[in-house]
């Protein structure tokens, strides 16, 4: 009986380190570059230092990706609000589905699945990876590739701004990060987006 219940309270102990979400601070929403400079410095880099992103900025990038900035709407436009695109967070230690409602990320797997982007030159030294995944069940696949574009733009515009690198990625391996994210039948990535420290 003691026994049983030893093993049950390890079982517990494996399963929540391994299911470690990621509490995000509340995200900034003013400073930054003017946006006629940001503008100007947007750009698509691929050389990146590698290094974690600050809590800070992490917070920042994805509430500016597709975060909410209304009660039921974000800062990336979709057609009739469908909002169809969800972000998954690639890091080293694993990959994670951001909450955007909660502004919190949530463990989907552990483990180091950069291999499973494609590109490693430029994989292998992002501080992180964005994994832009469209609900069919919501949309259409022409219309979230339009919906990612603002998303892609968004992170493009916080790159420029905070002085960091990042290329929008339509070539990555689908069927593979599709199975890393567990995703069903119903749901497509559409655009990989690495971000980076500029050497
Ligand atoms: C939809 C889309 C897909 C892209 N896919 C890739 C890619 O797989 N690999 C890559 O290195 N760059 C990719 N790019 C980046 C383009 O090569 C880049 O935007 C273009 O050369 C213009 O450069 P700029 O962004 O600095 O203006 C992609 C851009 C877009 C918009």
């Amino acid at each position: 009986m003691k026994k049983g219940f030893l093993l049950f309270a390890l079982a517990c102990f494996v399963a929540s380190a391994q299911a470690q979400d990621i509490n995000l601070l509340s995200p900034e929403k003013t400073g930054g570059k003017s946006f006629l400079e940001t503008v100007n410095l947007r750009r698509s880099e691929r050389s990146y230092v590698k290094k974690d992103l600050p809590a800070q900025q992490l917070s920042n990038l994805l509430w500016v990706a597709n975060g909410f900035n209304r009660n039921d709407k974000r800062t990336a436009p979709t057609a009739m609000n469908r909002q169809e695109m969800e972000l998954y967070v690639l890091l080293d230690d694993g990959v994670y589905f951001y909450d955007a409602k909660q502004h919190h990320l949530k463990s989907v797997a552990k483990g180091n699945f950069t291999e499973a982007l494609g590109q490693p030159d430029i994989s292998n030294h992002a501080a992180l990876s964005i994994i832009m995944v469209a609900d069919l069940n919501k949309s259409s696949v022409e219309s979230a590739r339009i919906s990612s574009g603002y998303i892609s733009q968004n992170i493009y515009l916080f790159a420029a701004s905070e002085g960091l690198g990042t290329v929008a990625r339509g070539s990555f391996k689908q069927d593979e990060l599709s199975k890393t994210l567990g995703l069903t039948a119903k749901q497509a990535i559409i655009l990989v987006q690495p971000v980076g420290f500029l050497q």
